[in-house]
């Protein structure tokens, strides 16, 4: 069906060039709109901007899908509210977008508007965060992180971290736990791992629980808030579900003068992978950053290629994430990275 309307449209493209030779428009016009017509249109739904991670994700989905490749992109961002991405969905309906792809601010609250682009013929693909839907045919695809494996990574190395001792005593692990949006697969899958983790180790404790919104500013006033409320001594773990909030939380333990990192009683965890946070694993701040990879860009061109080529497509495409301690670092690694 698009692959028709593609091919018709090209198709006429080139006879409207053909007939326009030697008719003497210099204006240019008319060619420009066609070969805008001859392009592939893909609607691009974002929930916001609140991290470095999240802008790379918007620059690698704009490199893949390029005019040079025969695309358009339509690119919209949400300002953080579902309604908004909702309202942007069903612009690119109107619009009669080839495909729509969509960053689900939280994981829920979608059906409605995936029927609509069902019902229109738009192919939906998921990618970042994942959606909860009653049917699983109202997306084609989800290409996006496995943010269940992200949070057990996170535990796995805390677990080796605060094993017994030789008599076999169990240390007593307290946690401060800065959560992402919640209802986001990114908060569900990092958080989930975490409160596993707790009822599975009666030693680990969460002494404090907080949305930080993925964002530093936010984190930040929650860590000054619990450094006046409990004593910093108490702290063994700051678990921060993204390198915004880390950083965020990393200014607020500096400005009251607490060490933090390998050397320290206070251990930080961190994901995403951005340049920022990897300097300051390698500089000992932070203990441990769980890769989130955004250049997804590359994974949903093959999705959409294949589609076009009317391919079956997988359902669930995970991306390639690595974790990093300080000594996987060097200067040279850091330097190469994206974002
Ligand atoms: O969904 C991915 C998460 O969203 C990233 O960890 C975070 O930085 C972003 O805002």
């Amino acid at each position: 069906m698009i692959r028709m309307k593609k091919l018709l449209a090209k198709v006429l493209a080139s006879v409207l060039i053909f007939s326009c030779v030697g008719c003497g428009d210099s204006s240019g016009k008319e060619s420009a709109a066609e070969d805008n017509e001859a392009l592939t249109v893909i609607g691009f739904s974002q929930p916001g901007a609140e991290s470095a991670w999240r802008v790379a994700l918007t620059d690698s989905v704009q490199e893949a899908f390029s005019e040079d490749r025969g695309y358009k992109l339509i690119y919209k961002d949400g300002q953080s509210k579902q309604d908004n991405q909702i309202r942007d969905i069903r612009t690119f309906i109107q619009q009669g977008v080839d495909y729509i792809i969509l960053s689900p601010i939280v994981e829920s609250g979608w059906d409605t508007v995936l029927s609509e682009a069902k019902q229109a013929g738009i192919p939906v693909i998921i990618c970042d965060r994942n959606v909860v839907v009653s049917n699983e045919s109202l997306y084609t695809a989800f290409v996006g992180s496995d943010f269940k494996s992200e949070g057990e990574k996170a535990v796995a190395y805390l677990q080796e971290m605060y094993e017994a001792d030789e008599a076999g005593n169990l240390p007593e692990v307290n946690i401060v736990h800065i959560q992402g949006t919640i209802g986001s697969s990114a908060q569900i899958g990092r958080s989930n791992a975490l409160i596993k983790a707790c009822e599975d180790n009666s030693n680990w404790h969460i002494i404090v629980e907080e949305c930080g919104e993925f964002t530093k500013a936010k984190a930040r006033e929650i860590m000054d808030n619990t450094l006046q409320e409990i004593n910093s001594d108490s702290i063994d773990v700051l678990y921060c579900e993204n390198d915004e909030m880390a950083m965020g939380a990393i200014a607020a333990l500096n400005e009251a003068g607490i060490a933090y990192g390998n050397e320290n009683d206070i251990t930080v965890i961190s994901f995403d992978g951005s340049v920022g946070a990897l300097q300051l694993c390698q500089n000992g701040q932070i203990d441990l950053v769980v890769e989130c990879n955004p250049l997804q860009g590359p994974y949903l061109l093959n999705i959409v290629e294949m589609l076009n080529s009317n391919k079956t497509v997988p359902k669930i495409t995970y991306v390639d994430e690595k974790y990093f301690a300080k000594d996987d670092l060097s200067e040279e690694y850091i330097k190469s990275r994206k974002y």
